[in-house]
């Protein structure tokens, strides 16, 4: 199979481009990003599909500056939402699947009853992000109709190289903190810390199944595993706060700084988060779920090299 990666170069695309290079069933890795792949240009999905024909397309490239788009929703929209339906229209004219990668942002997470979001659960964003990522699944629907072949991944609070991620963020911030300080974190805002290498191997499984025919990818799915279409939450197991990601990725590095549950109210940003924007994990392809937060994070912080000390 021929399987294109938009995003090629960004946190998910690192390690798609890593998963698909180690995967059997991949004959030929299309690596798109910019120059040659731009969201801003309405004929860049149509252009490189017609003439690299894939048989999936992973489509992670977006504007994931959360802030950012909240300052220019019209600019959020055309590259996270109307940039999705075109990739989606290319992949329908040209007969390749696609898998669209959303995020736990389409809800609003003020729900109160402590449920994690399942995928039939009604979207409601509350940022220009999250409204413009939406209005991408939407259109990405509109576009397949009636013909199969279309996931939509919804994921969450990627960590992983290359960029610099939360547990970065936070050990480079702990290892400049004034003495007598204590490091605050926001403690009301909840998630599902998810590693980019593990969703990427879950996409590329589930790009595997796209490659076979409808029965023959039915036997392959383990008995309690998902076809391949359809949306999928595809987050690590578990969920945290801010203030427990942070203690966990603190502790696992073995720094030891006082630090101080804060509200999210008390950090001003032009984007609003959701507060408890939890997925709730579908089962993956093998029928498995990945593993928790907490013990992949240990094996990056272990072996992924977040270099915090350069930071
Ligand atoms: N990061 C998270 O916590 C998170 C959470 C939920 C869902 N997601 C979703 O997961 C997917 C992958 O996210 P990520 O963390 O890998 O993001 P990322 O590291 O920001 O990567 C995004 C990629 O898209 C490219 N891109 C940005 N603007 C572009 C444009 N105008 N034209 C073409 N390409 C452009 C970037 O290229 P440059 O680097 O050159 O700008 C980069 O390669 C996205 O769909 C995102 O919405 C992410």
């Amino acid at each position: 199979m021929r399987v294109a990666v938009t995003g090629a170069g960004g946190r998910l695309g690192t390690s798609l481009l890593a998963a698909l290079a180690a995967a059997k069933f991949v004959a030929e890795v299309l690596a798109w990003d910019l120059p040659d792949h731009d969201l801003d240009d309405p004929a860049s999905a149509e252009g490189l599909v017609a003439r690299h024909r894939p048989d999936v397309v992973i489509h992670a490239g977006a504007w994931t500056d959360v802030d950012g788009c909240a300052r220019d929703e019209g600019l959020a929209m055309r590259r996270n939402g109307t940039a999705v339906g075109e990739m989606a229209e290319a992949c329908v004219r040209h007969g390749a699947r696609l898998i669209a990668v959303s995020t736990n942002e389409v809800f609003d997470g003020a729900r109160t009853d402590g449920r994690p979001y399942a995928p039939n659960d009604e979207p409601n964003p509350v940022n220009a992000y999250g409204r413009a990522k939406l209005a991408g699944e939407r259109m990405a629907r509109v576009a397949f109709g009636p013909v199969p072949h279309l996931a939509i991944v919804r994921t969450a609070w990627l960590f992983g190289a290359p960029g610099v991620d939360f547990p970065m963020k936070i050990l480079a911030r702990a290892r400049s903190l004034p003495d007598g300080d204590a490091l605050k974190l926001v403690a009301d805002e909840f998630g599902n810390p998810t590693y980019a290498p593990d969703l990427a191997s879950a996409l590329v499984d589930l790009a595997d199944l796209a490659g076979r025919p409808a029965a023959a990818a039915a036997a392959a799915a383990a008995p309690h595993g998902r076809g391949f279409d359809g949306i999928h939450h595809i987050v690590n197991s578990g969920m945290a706060s801010r203030a427990e990601f942070a203690r966990e990725t603190l502790r696992l590095a073995g720094l030891s700084v006082p630090t101080q549950d804060v509200p999210a109210a008390t950090w001003t940003r032009a984007s609003t988060p959701p507060a408890r924007a939890v997925l709730a994990p579908t089962p993956l392809p093998n029928g498995e779920l990945l593993r928790a937060w907490q013990a992949a994070l240990a094996v990056y912080l272990a072996t992924g090299s977040p270099n915090a000390e350069a930071q």
